[in-house]
């Protein structure tokens, strides 16, 4: 793959800074350009070391005027813009329809138009989730079940792009990946508001019991695997891309950051439960690695405390990334009616 162009939608936001900054590490013969809207999740310093490197467009993916010039543009387009956060679907829906139904929909008809290859990024939660005891985790073939507004227009979007690739024969691939963890995520999100309420001196704050399992994959391990699905990626095909880090919020997530931060373990609150709670996520990503040999990099709970070792050394040396934005974060949190609660520890 020679000079090929690529459209990063998101790229200013979690997952897409890190893939922008993973592909001119690690694939210098792609061109970027990113579209990115810069909503509240989207944040230009987390590019600001790259912009002479990359093209960047302030935008919508719900333009279609715009859409439809930048994938002229281009020869593949990899779709991360999305609104991320099940706890904003839970207080105002509406954006989440906007952006990933309809901007999902206005990639597909300027895919179509021109011909050009989408890979399109989703998420385990369309599965909906598992009971504490299942031994099943969710494969390419688990039937869609999604609980939230979030993970009902992200199955909103993959449908589309199903429907698209069978009936207009776009070639598009779907991945849906577990929970990501690493630098420039929002701090509106688990790992990240913990490590920064910590580095406040403040308490960390889990929700309910905290017996809630997520599937946890480093950033950097979910962009290879991206990478690998553009380069070897079966056309029609869905990918399902995770680590096999499946840990409780409470035991292994709370309180492996509360020791490797030198906090005593039980130093945390619980506070009251996000409504529909998914219960567990497990991912089997088999499939990518027999048909397409990819592997992650941090995997185990040796792993899993690597990687959380970085992230954190990351928020300390970063907090002029972050700190700005804190008070607001915390503040959203409790005007949505979020109070300490008594809860035995387990
Ligand atoms: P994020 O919220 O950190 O970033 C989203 C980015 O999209 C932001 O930069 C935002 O400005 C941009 N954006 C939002 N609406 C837009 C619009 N209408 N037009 C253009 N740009 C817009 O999200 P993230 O955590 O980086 O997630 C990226 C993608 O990965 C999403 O599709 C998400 O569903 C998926 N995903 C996330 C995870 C995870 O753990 N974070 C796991 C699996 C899949
Ligand atoms: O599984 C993939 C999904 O992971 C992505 O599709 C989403 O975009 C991403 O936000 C993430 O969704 P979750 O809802 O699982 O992530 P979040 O970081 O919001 O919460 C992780 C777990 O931690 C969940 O069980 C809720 C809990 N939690 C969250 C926050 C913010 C707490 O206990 N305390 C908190 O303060």
């Amino acid at each position: 793959m020679n000079n090929k162009r690529l459209l990063i939608t998101g790229g200013a936001g979690f997952i897409g800074a890190n893939f922008v900054h993973y592909t001119l590490k690690n694939r210098p013969e792609y061109q970027v350009t990113v579209v990115d809207k810069l909503t509240y999740a989207g944040n230009p310093d987390s590019l600001k070391n790259v912009l002479d490197k990359i093209d960047f467009v302030t935008g919508d993916i719900c333009d279609p005027e715009l859409m439809d010039k930048l994938v002229s543009e281009t020869d593949i387009v990899v779709h991360f813009a999305a609104e991320s956060h099940n706890d904003n679907s839970l207080k105002n829906p509406r954006p989440f329809i906007e952006t990933n139904i309809m901007g999902t929909y206005t990639i597909l008809e300027a895919v179509r138009k021109h011909g050009k290859r989408l890979h399109h990024i989703s998420t385990d939660e369309v599965f909906g989730d598992l009971e504490l005891d299942d031994p099943n985790r969710f494969t390419e073939t688990t039937p869609y079940n999604p609980s939230s507004p979030y993970s009902a227009s992200k199955a909103a979007s993959d449908h589309l792009v199903r429907a698209w690739a069978r009936s207009f024969g776009i070639q598009a691939t779907i991945s849906n990946c577990a929970n990501n963890y690493g630098p420039y995520q929002h701090i509106e999100k688990f790992i990240p508001r913990q490590i920064t309420n910590i580095l406040n001196d403040e308490k960390p704050r889990l929700y309910g019991e905290g017996l809630n399992v997520r599937d946890w994959i480093h950033v950097d391990d979910h962009n290879n695997a991206v990478h690998t699905i553009l380069e070897k990626g079966t056309i029609g095909d869905t990918y399902i891309i995770g680590a096999d880090n499946d840990h409780t919020n409470n035991k292994m997530v709370i309180e492996m950051i509360l020791e490797l931060m030198d906090k005593p373990k039980n130093w945390y609150d619980h506070v009251t439960d996000r409504p529909g709670h998914d219960m567990r996520y497990a991912m089997d990503s088999s499939k990518l690695r027999r048909e397409l040999g990819w592997m992650p990099q941090y995997t185990d709970t040796n792993g899993m405390r690597e990687g959380l070792q970085q992230t954190i050394d990351w928020y300390t040396a970063n907090k002029d990334w972050w700190q700005s934005q804190k008070a607001v974060v915390e503040s959203g949190y409790r005007e949505a009616g979020e109070k300490v609660v008594d809860v035995p520890k387990a």
